[in-house]
């Protein structure tokens, strides 16, 4: 016996057919001596029928339980009328079952099989082969691997060639640590797996590719969060003599085929495109969910005329006031919630004025002379029947609280909409970024973004004033891509490696031999890669990843399934030299 029909196949056209089909029980339901059970496989559910003048057979399926594995033979019937299910594809038909075969029985399954109940976290990743054959889960698999072959499709369709690169690599550095692997033939020494396929893409391009993309798993020690796995996956492109309207115009492509093969969305481009400076001024960030207008306006110069000491004494040391216009009026009781909502977030108090008819009301309008009353409504434009809050602090804190209180306020005022999907560039990043900790310069990406041609100047003079050709892409608050033109002019990379703090030595060490390849007819180039896990989350409509990865690690990046990260007998630990001084908790 071999199947004809998977489970989800037959409709009222195959009425009287004898089929076979092959399956998991998913459900039993026993009814005036007769047998009902749910018939589940990836394409669907069949309701089988067992009667009971077919005395052995009915009595065998008695003992059925859910999650058995069978095959059977019968015959397609047409349910009887008020009997069908119309939220069902085969909801009208059932099949009367002659023969059964039990291909494996199943113990109790720890976790239900079942979209309406749902585990713990734990307990889906420690059965996630259960959790995987959820409907719900089985669906997300299927959005991803259309995903996947679209994106194969679109690229290779555009001369893009899908090349892979090393596992075992050289380390590249993306901001998070490495992972590393000791090597036994060479004690002491170490791979690194890479957090991205960069260094060697852009090594593809001196190798003459001109056209390189590759779906590649990267790998980075990083604390994890909903929308970041150590393991996770990147379309990842690189090409050569790139004008940037080129790589814009690819990256949307990628978006609009995906997007129209997965889930069948009509993706309108080219999609905006905001300076980061802009983003970071508007909305507090760089990836701006644009599903809602909530601005943020700079009010530095007007409070630092008001008589609020709060706000004097901040601007005196340097810090900025912002403020946010909520288009709603709130009760004294949300005021406070959302007080309380930045305060964990950091802030050190929120000041806030309502806006009436009469004008400014709160405790702290009587600081603001009417002047300045005025400038504060033109600024922020608001109406009567909003409010207005308030961040003193450093621009990075400032920028960071309001930017989440714009998303609280969206939420609470119901302002996005879901099924929407609005995308924007994000462009011209800053190069460096100041590392208060170790007081120096960090790249704000990677090293490898070429600067703006005139901002080259500024690399020794003034580090914060060099702006790069780097570009996002964000879609509703979360970054999908990032990407630049990069640096292939061995000159340059070492002014900008320079900034970083990076030796000539330490230089020569790390990417030697990026730079040495780049003496022999680098062609200029650029590429960005896609965070593949959060587009498709975002298909399916969810902000965790690990909803849409088969084998995620939990939030210790740990796998409750296999139990890695594990110990490796000591003597796996002596071919390799290495031995651990790890006191052990007792
Ligand atoms: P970047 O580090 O920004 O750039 O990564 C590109 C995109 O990958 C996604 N991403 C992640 N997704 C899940 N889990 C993670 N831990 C994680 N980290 C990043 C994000 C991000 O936008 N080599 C450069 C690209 C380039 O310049 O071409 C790079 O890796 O969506
Ligand atoms: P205080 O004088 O500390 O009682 O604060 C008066 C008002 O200013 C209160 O509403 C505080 O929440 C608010 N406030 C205090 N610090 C800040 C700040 N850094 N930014 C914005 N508002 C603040």
């Amino acid at each position: 016996m071999k199947r004809t029909h998977t489970c989800g196949e037959l409709r009222k056209k195959n009425k009287d057919e004898f089929v076979v089909l092959q399956g998991w029980v998913h459900s039993r339901r026993d009814h005036g001596g007769v047998i009902f059970i749910d018939l589940r496989d990836r394409y669907g559910v069949t309701q089988i029928v067992f009667t009971p003048d077919k005395v052995e057979l009915f009595k065998e399926a008695e003992h059925l339980r859910r999650e058995d594995v069978v095959e059977v033979r019968g015959q397609v019937s047409l349910r009887k009328a008020g009997m069908t299910n119309s939220n069902l594809p085969t909801g009208e038909v059932e099949v009367f079952i002659s023969e059964l075969k039990i291909l494996n029985k199943s113990d109790v399954a720890p976790i239900e099989v079942d979209d309406r109940i749902v585990a713990t976290d734990e307990m889906r990743l420690k059965y996630r082969y259960l959790d995987l054959r959820r409907p719900v889960m089985q669906r997300r698999l299927l959005i991803r691997h259309d995903a996947m072959q679209a994106s194969r499709e679109y690229l290779s369709s555009q001369g893009f060639l899908e090349i892979e690169t090393p596992l075992f690599v050289k380390p590249t550095p993306e901001g998070a640590r490495d992972y590393i692997v000791p090597s036994r033939v060479h004690p002491g020494k170490f791979y690194s797996l890479p957090q991205s396929p960069q260094l060697y893409k852009q090594l593809l391009m001196v190798s003459g590719c001109d056209r390189y993309f590759q779906l590649a798993r990267c790998l980075r020690d990083e604390d994890l969060r909903a929308d970041r796995q150590p393991e996770f996956t990147q379309i990842d492109v690189e090409m050569s003599f790139p004008e940037l309207e080129d790589i814009y115009a690819f990256g949307e492509g990628v978006i609009k085929h995906v997007f129209k093969k997965a889930i069948d969305a009509d993706i309108k481009t080219p999609f905006p495109r905001i300076p980061h400076k802009e983003a970071m001024a508007k909305y507090g960030c760089d990836k701006p969910d644009l599903r809602f207008e909530l601005f943020l306006h700079d009010v530095t110069d007007i409070a630092k005329e008001s008589d609020f000491s709060v706000f004097k004494n901040a601007v005196a040391s340097g810090m900025i006031v912002k403020c946010i216009c909520s288009q709603a009026d709130f009760s004294r009781k949300d005021i406070d919630e959302l007080t309380s909502f930045v305060t964990q977030l950091g802030a050190k108090g929120m000041a806030w004025m309502r806006v009436t008819q009469k004008g400014l009301e709160s405790s702290v309008v009587k600081y603001f002379n009417e002047d300045l009353q005025k400038k504060l409504l033109t600024k922020t434009g608001a109406t009567p029947g909003s409010m207005i809050f308030f961040i003193a602090d450093t621009q990075k804190k400032t920028n960071e609280i309001l930017a989440r209180l714009r998303l609280e306020l969206g939420k609470r005022l119901n302002l996005i909409k879901d099924n929407e999907f609005r995308f924007c560039w994000i462009t011209e990043f800053p190069l460096f970024e100041w590392n208060e900790e170790e007081e120096k310069w960090d790249p704000a990406h990677h090293p490898f973004c070429m600067p703006i041609e005139e901002h080259i100047k500024f690399l020794e003079t003034n580090p914060g004033k060099v702006y790069c050709t780097q570009y996002d892409l964000a879609v509703n608050g979360v970054e999908i891509l990032s990407g630049s033109i990069r640096i292939h002019r061995p000159d340059i990379q070492e002014r900008v490696m320079k900034v970083i703090g990076i030796s000539k030595q330490e230089i020569e060490k790390k990417f030697g031999f990026l730079l040495e390849a780049f003496k022999y007819g680098a062609p200029p180039h650029g590429g960005f890669a896609f965070g593949f896990d959060r587009i498709v989350a975002l298909m399916c409509g969810i902000s965790d990843i690990r909803e849409v990865i088969a084998f995620p690690k939990n939030k210790s990046g740990e796998c409750p399934m296999d139990g890695s990260p594990s110990e490796v007998p000591a003597g796996a630990l002596k071919e390799l030299h290495i031995k651990t001084d790890i006191v052990s908790k007792k």
